[in-house]
Formats: C-alpha cells, sequence, structure tokens
C-alpha cells in the first residue's frame, strides 16, 4: 500500500532476510522494505513507513573522518522506552580486575564442561570470566571469556554497554540475531558486534552437544584492520571478506526481558517488544563477521620465525602508536620453508600477555595438552616456548623439506597490559596446574 509518505508495511508482517554485504568499515546503506531508506537526508520530519529515525554513535561526533562511527536505524519504536531496571545476579561475569594470586608462571586450560542438560544456560548466563585487565569505566582494556551454552535466546535480548563484543565459536553454530540483522556464525569463524548492539543469540543446532568459545570484550577503541606497511596492498584479512548483514526486522509483541550489561552488572528488564526491530539502516557502526580460513598468511620463506604480529586479523589501537592495546592473532595452516631455522615459535619473555585459544586441530608449539576448547595464558614477561617434545622432534626435523601445517587453527589475544586471572579460573577443576612441567624434559645444554 502506498499513502503520500510512501508505502505503508503491513502489520504484523516481517522481513528476516538473510545475506551480507562486503566490506571492513565501510559506509552500508541496507533495507528491508523498497523505499524505507530516507533519501538525501538522516532525520526527515516524516520516514518513508511513519518509522522512527534514531542514531547509534560509535565515536564521538567530531572524532577523525576515518575512525568517525555511527549507524542511522529507521525502526518500529525507538529505543527509548519505559523500561524498569533490575540488578541481576552474574556472578562468574567479571569486569573489575582487581589484584589476584596468579602465579608469576605459565597457566593452561583444559576445554570447560559443556552445560548438562539439567543446566540449560543461554549465551549470556554461561559466561565465565577467565581473565582481563583495564576497565569500562576508563573505555581501556578487554574481558575474556568462556562461553559455553545449550539454549537458545528466544524472548531475551542483550545488550553491552561497556564493550565490543568479538565472538570466537569454537563448538557448534551460532545465530546472532541483531538490531541490524542476522550473522550465521560457524567454528573457524569469528563475528564482531559493536559496543550498544542489541541481539539475541541462537543456537541453530539445538542444545546438544550444545555450544562453546571464546568471547573478548574490548573496552577500548573498535578494532580496527591492520597497516600492512612493508607487505603491501594485500595479504593477511582482506576486508572485502568480512560480511556485514543485511537489514532484517521482526514486530513482536509478548513478554520479553532485554538483559543490558552496564559497567560490569547485568541489568534486567521486561520490555513489551521485540526491540530488533529495524527496518533500514545506513552507517559503519555495524556488526560483522569473518571467515578466519580466509587469512592470507604471510611468513618467512629464507630463515627465522617471524615475530607473530605476522599473524595479526585484528588490533584495537592504544594511545601510543604501534602499541596496541588488543591484538588479535591466529595461527592458521600454513607452509614452514624457513631453512635452518628452529621452525616452532621460539622461547620468549614478552612485555605483552598472551591469551591462547585453540579452535581446531592442534598447535604446532605444544604436542600434547593444549586441546580444542581450551586455553593458556603467558602472562607479562612470564617465560615459554615449545614444549619439550616438540623442541626434540624441531632438533630433528630435516629443514630442506617444506614442512605443511595442516588442520589447525589457534588465536591470541594479545594486550599490552598484564592480565589478572579470575580467582574463579585459578580454581577452575579443569585448570591444568601441572602445565609447567611439560618443559621439565628440557635438558642442559654446552655450547661448542
Ligand atoms: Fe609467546
Amino acid at each position: 500500500m502506498t499513502t503520500d509518505r510512501g508505502p505503508q508495511p503491513s502489520p504484523g508482517v516481517e522481513a528476516r532476510p538473510t545475506g551480507y554485504l562486503a566490506g571492513f568499515g565501510n559506509q552500508f546503506a541496507t533495507e528491508a522494505l523498497p523505499g524505507a531508506l530516507p533519501v538525501g537526508r538522516n532525520s526527515p520530519q516524516h520516514c518513508p513507513y511513519g518509522l522512527y529515525a534514531e542514531q547509534i554513535s560509535g565515536s564521538a561526533f567530531t572524532a577523525p573522518r576515518a575512525h568517525n562511527r555511527r549507524t542511522w536505524t529507521y525502526r518500529l519504536r525507538p529505543s527509548a522506552g519505559p523500561l524498569r531496571q533490575q540488578l541481576l545476579a552474574a556472578p562468574a561475569l567479571i569486569s573489575h580486575f582487581t589484584d589476584t594470586e596468579a602465579p608469576p608462571e605459565p597457566l593452561r586450560w583444559s576445554p570447560p564442561p559443556l552445560p548438562a542438560p539439567e543446566e540449560s544456560l543461554d549465551f549470556i548466563q554461561g559466561l565465565f570470566t577467565m581473565a582481563g585487565t583495564g576497565s569500562p569505566v576508563q573505555q581501556a582494556g578487554c574481558g575474556i571469556h568462556a562461553y559455553r551454552a545449550n539454549r537458545s535466546m528466544s524472548d531475551r535480548f542483550f545488550a553491552n554497554l561497556d564493550a565490543e563484543m568479538l565472538v570466537i565459536p569454537q563448538l557448534g553454530r551460532l545465530r546472532l540475531v541483531t538490531e541490524l540483522g542476522v550473522i550465521d556464525l560457524e567454528p573457524q569463524e569469528i563475528a564482531l558486534i559493536p559496543r550498544g548492539l542489541r541481539l539475541r543469540v541462537e543456537l541453530p543446532d539445538g542444545p546438544t552437544p550444545g555450544a562453546r568459545g571464546y568471547l573478548c570484550e574490548n573496552f577500548g577503541a573498535p578494532f580496527q584492520l591492520p597497516d600492512l606497511g612493508p607487505i603491501g596492498a594485500n595479504g593477511l584479512a582482506a576486508a572485502r571478506d568480512f560480511l556485514v548483514p543485511v537489514a532484517a526486522w521482526e514486530d513482536r509483541e509478548g513478554r520479553f526481558e532485554l538483559v543490558t550489561k552496564s559497567l560490569g552488572r547485568l541489568w534486567s528488564a521486561a520490555i513489551g517488544h521485540s526491540p530488533l526491530d529495524v527496518i533500514a539502516w545506513h552507517g559503519n557502526h555495524a556488526p560483522s563477521k569473518y571467515d578466519l580460513r580466509r587469512f592470507n598468511t604471510i611468513g618467512s620463506i629464507s630463515f627465522d620465525h617471524p615475530d607473530p604480529s605476522i599473524f595479526l586479523v585484528l588490533q584495537s589501537p592504544s594511545d601510543t602508536p604501534g602499541v596496541d592495546a588488543i591484538d588479535f592473532v591466529i595461527f592458521p595452516p600454513r607452509l614452514l620453508v624457513m631453512e635452518d631455522t628452529f621452525r616452532p615459535p621460539w622461547f620468549h619473555r614478552n612485555i605483552a600477555s598472551e591469551f591462547m585459544g585453540l579452535i581446531h586441530g592442534a598447535y604446532d608449539a605444544k604436542a600434547e595438552g593444549f586441546l580444542p576448547g581450551g586455553a593458556s595464558l603467558h602472562n607479562s614477561m612470564v617465560p615459554h616456548g615449545p614444549d619439550a617434545e616438540t623442541v626434540r622432534k624441531a632438533l630433528q626435523a630435516d629443514t630442506r623439506q617444506t614442512q605443511r601445517i595442516t588442520d589447525t587453527m589457534a588465536f591470541m589475544l594479545e594486550t599490552r597490559l598484564p592480565l589478572l586471572t579470575t580467582t574463579q579460573a585459578l580454581q577452575a577443576p579443569w585448570r591444568q596446574a601441572d602445565y609447567p612441567l611439560c618443559w621439565s624434559g628440557l635438558e642442559r645444554r654446552m655450547p661448542g
């Protein structure tokens, strides 16, 4: 139907198209109903279909153009509403990191157990904080969590005011139904959810065996693609491989719950409609996903193992040039061709802190014990490196032969600050307290 205010949607008609626009940080424009985006202006007196216009600002209004983020949404109702907020108990979700007794030694965990059928945890309820640094109040630092879920959020929605969220599935698919569209996510893909965006997380594969993975809350500057420097115009993660969902909306009324994370606490409010009611939007403050298997790995073709910065997918810059607040790095399948080189990652101590996870397969520096779904933490200046068995094999390897590393996908969240390990992570039954023993087989050497 068309009126002098443009076409009108039929009551109850919803559009849930799935599809994606390609690019990272582009100015996207998408509409689930034809003509729903105003032309030539953002906030006309009467929007098409009579919709509300609402801007979501992801940066200061005056941020430089390259860092300026905002999205205009056109929706059934504005996000503002008469919501009564009540604190929710969420003892395993931690955002305020205080002194802990984390020992100055390498830490490692087996995969956290999936929720038992009688537990019935959704994505939010199953969050378990491993470590973090900084603070949502200062808008700097990160929180690193494991998630475990066996239940979809159906009548429950979530908004994280504290952080941009980097979702890293390890087991089971997720469907992220957001205000700006639907992202279908599987292990070896990642998703970025901008600060403040409302969504629900569904498990399309059902409750068995459930879903598990990692969540990095980025309290600071949004993740961006790194400069490529001498690499040139191509390589690492390509902007065109990031996928942003097209607009999709639902018109649901009922008894729903909106859970909001604010300054480290969860708040619950009853809401009488789905907040996922954006019919059209344009802008660059948008969710996206990326398939890690598309990463163009660059490495040494002469000698020496390069620094892991060569595997950088995304960075959250700090105020210090060249020093990132968070680096998201992956170790994907690749060829090792360096001659006369100790090929595994070398022994080192690092002022940055390294939290690692394994999404798939095996990691080349740890012959055993580092399992898919597990994690390790090598904190600032804590010595680490390949385990004794990996060293033994590397010393015997014929480096005139190409080594093909297949069937693997590990990642690292590297931060400039020490990561404060939560007490619950240190005391978790799935912590491998004997992890440092993996270096016990390293014998004394004498040069010459
Ligand atoms: Fe390291």
